[in-house]
């Protein structure tokens, strides 16, 4: 069994303590430690904490961390990072004043992107795809959900979740998602056909190939009724349910998120102040999705002070897509979270790493470094854990560990 030891760490950001996601003061609890040690046994944290208190480790690996930053593996809770590629002519043009559901509206946007997921080979798609999840590992990303939903079809919602699985070979930890109800394709007659498919025979077909199951609810896309049938197919079937809500506008997303119980309700940036209650009543988590808001060019981001007066246990998330949100970097959104909503960077950094693993139902293995957690480790090339948030857009590393094993080393 390997065992090493990272030593001369300035400021070690633990994350220590948390037996389900951080909620009101608690976020700012980063358990902090300056002057800290780490203990790797094989894949497993052994010690993390203060160097003067480390019991003694006969390692046979040493890692100099230079003085810098040390922290968790950052936990992506909303992706979409296997498609093929990319929509920057689209991105260009919302630049001179064409809106994302006006790209939408004319067949581009998503089932533009639908389009080249369905003629790419599973080998193109997997090559595509693992160049996303480099950027993210080169971001400090360590385990990501991802979402299929760019087939829209049996074969090519399985194929992406083939692909999302084979992904961990880059060294990420994957959970799946299943996102067949992510707009109507255009073969489909009705929306009311489609959904019967993606209910009747695709849900059935995948279930094995995921976890949770997806639907965007938005006015020209699926509605509540839709998201009432599919949660309880999908809960029939075992599987948990996230839902994108209020993204465009207050749809009554976040309550209806509430009433399904579902386990998560992403973007939420336009959801009324007692739909985000019920969410706290019914144990919703709040994901959200500042990168698309800013994608978008949008200025409307979800109403930061209500989750925080809720004490909800929100989790911040990339929502990585080449449409909405073309960003693999959790410090990026981060520092969106920081100057467009008002996040300390510690609520932040809490809301990226163990209220996100918790979101995944991983918060007994990820998203702190503590005895017994998996390994994953980032060493910044930063000294004070607020630059994570504060450079934005840059975001230099020194090392990400991913089960105790080095995955990538910065130049
Ligand atoms: O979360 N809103 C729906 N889905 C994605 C966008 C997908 C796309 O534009 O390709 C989102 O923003
Ligand atoms: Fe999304």
């Amino acid at each position: 069994m390997s065992r090493t030891v990272i030593r001369n760490i300035g400021q070690l950001v633990t994350m220590r303590g948390a037996t389900k996601g951080r909620r009101g003061h608690e976020m700012s609890e980063i358990g902090l430690v300056s002057d800290g040690e780490v203990h790797i046994l094989h894949d497993s944290i052994a010690y993390a904490g203060p160097r003067i208190d480390a019991p003694a480790f006969e390692a046979d690996t040493e890692i100099d961390a230079g003085g810098k930053l040390v922290t968790p593996g950052l936990v992506d809770a909303h992706t979409h990072v296997v498609f093929a590629g990319n929509r920057a002519d689209e991105f260009e043009e919302r630049a001179t004043g064409t809106t994302y559901q006006e790209i939408a509206a004319r067949g581009g946007g998503i089932l533009s992107t639908v389009k080249k997921t369905r003629a790419a080979t599973e080998l193109e798609l997997f090559e595509e795809s693992k160049k996303h999840a480099e950027w993210m590992i080169r971001c400090g990303t360590t385990t990501a959900e991802i979402k299929s939903g760019y087939g829209l079809d049996l074969e090519t919602e399985l194929k992406m979740l083939r692909v999302a699985k084979d992904l961990q070979l880059t060294g990420l930890t994957v959970v799946r998602t299943f996102l067949g109800a992510h707009t109507v394709p255009p073969e489909a007659n009705t929306k009311l056909d489609y959904l019967n498919h993606v209910i009747h025979d695709m849900l059935p077909a995948v279930a094995k190939e995921c976890e949770y199951v997806d639907m965007f609810v938005e006015d020209k896309y699926f509605d509540g009724k839709d998201a009432k049938k599919m949660s309880e197919a999908a809960r029939a079937l075992g599987l948990g349910v996230r839902l994108h809500v209020d993204q465009m506008r207050d749809s009554g997303g976040a309550l209806l998120a509430a009433q399904l119980k579902s386990d998560t309700a992403d973007h939420l940036e336009y959801s009324n102040i007692q739909g985000i209650a019920m969410m706290g009543i019914h144990g919703v988590t709040p994901i959200l999705l500042p990168g698309s808001v800013y994608g978008i060019r949008s200025d409307h981001y979800p109403n930061f002070n209500e989750l925080r007066t809720e004490a909800l246990p929100y989790v911040l998330a990339t929502d990585f897509n080449p449409g909405s949100s073309p960003t693999p970097s959790l410090p990026f959104c981060m520092s969106l979270g920081v100057t467009k909503m008002g996040m300390s960077v510690a609520e932040a950094l809490t809301a990226c790493t163990i209220n996100a693993a918790y979101s995944l139902k991983r918060g007994d293995k990820f998203g702190s470094l503590e005895p017994s957690k998996a390994a994953d480790i980032v060493i910044w090339d930063f000294k004070d854990y607020r630059e994570l948030a504060y450079w934005a857009g840059c975001s230099p590393i020194q090392r990400v560990i991913k089960f105790g094993q080095t995955i990538y080393v910065g130049t």
